[in-house]
């Protein structure tokens, strides 16, 4: 999938988030960098008062929050958040901290271009408790993972990985700000080689250019 991306005609990136946004602020930090070859036109949320929403107002970004209480059911929560981010005419996606599993409208939009990044190496702890999970169950190395999301929890194609190690004293806290740390800088990477380079998914398989 080639995004023709140049300094001219950077790709459209609009990033979703429930948090703190610190992986939306690695992206908007790199962005300013116009050979990176990405800017994010929009920010998107399940949820007001984030400090993601913040970075993005702070950045000078449009945003828009879709809570799903506020829709009658997920379906209708879905199709609003579908028209949303298609109004930023996105060339790819990124859930970055989004707590929400999106549905059908969404998929069938943007299938093929929507980005997770989740704080566990899959296909191990898949879920909203990667971290804990890992920890848990006592492995000693874990990390991160970027995927472009399918209909199924943390399950589709990977993009990219990293490594972190696990340490005798770690608690929860501590391993998932080692995790993104890492998964900041796998964020940025290969967001921008996504745009310059291109992809292609065969078979699962993700390969960059
Ligand atoms: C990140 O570690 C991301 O992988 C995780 O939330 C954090 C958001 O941090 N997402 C999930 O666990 C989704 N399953 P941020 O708001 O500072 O970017």
């Amino acid at each position: 999938m080639p995004i023709p991306s140049s300094e001219a005609a950077p790709a459209r990136l609009v990033v979703l988030v429930s948090g703190a946004g610190t992986n939306l602020q690695a992206l908007l930090d790199a962005a300013a960098d116009p050979a990176y070859g990405a800017v994010v036109v929009a920010v998107g949320a399940d949820r007001d008062g984030i400090e993601g929403l913040a970075r993005a107002e702070r950045a000078g970004l449009p945003t828009f929050v879709h809570r799903v209480k506020d829709f009658e059911d997920r379906a209708a929560w879905d199709r609003a958040l579908t028209r949303s981010v298609a109004a930023h005419r996105p060339d790819v996606v990124i859930s970055a901290g989004f707590m929400k599993l999106v549905g059908p409208d969404f998929l069938a939009a943007f299938g093929g271009r929507f980005v997770n990044t989740h704080p566990a190496l899959s296909p191990s702890f898949p879920g909203m408790h990667g971290p804990a999970d890992a920890l848990a169950h006592g492995v000693k190395v874990t990390g991160c993972t970027l995927f472009l999301v399918d209909e199924g929890v943390d399950t589709g194609p990977i993009v990219a990985q990293s490594a972190v190690e696990v340490a005798d004293d770690d608690t929860v806290a501590s391993l998932h700000e080692r995790i993104k740390v890492a998964e900041r800088a796998m964020l940025v990477d290969t967001i921008g080689a996504m745009a310059r380079r291109g992809y292609t998914i065969e078979d699962r398989k993700v390969r960059l250019g």
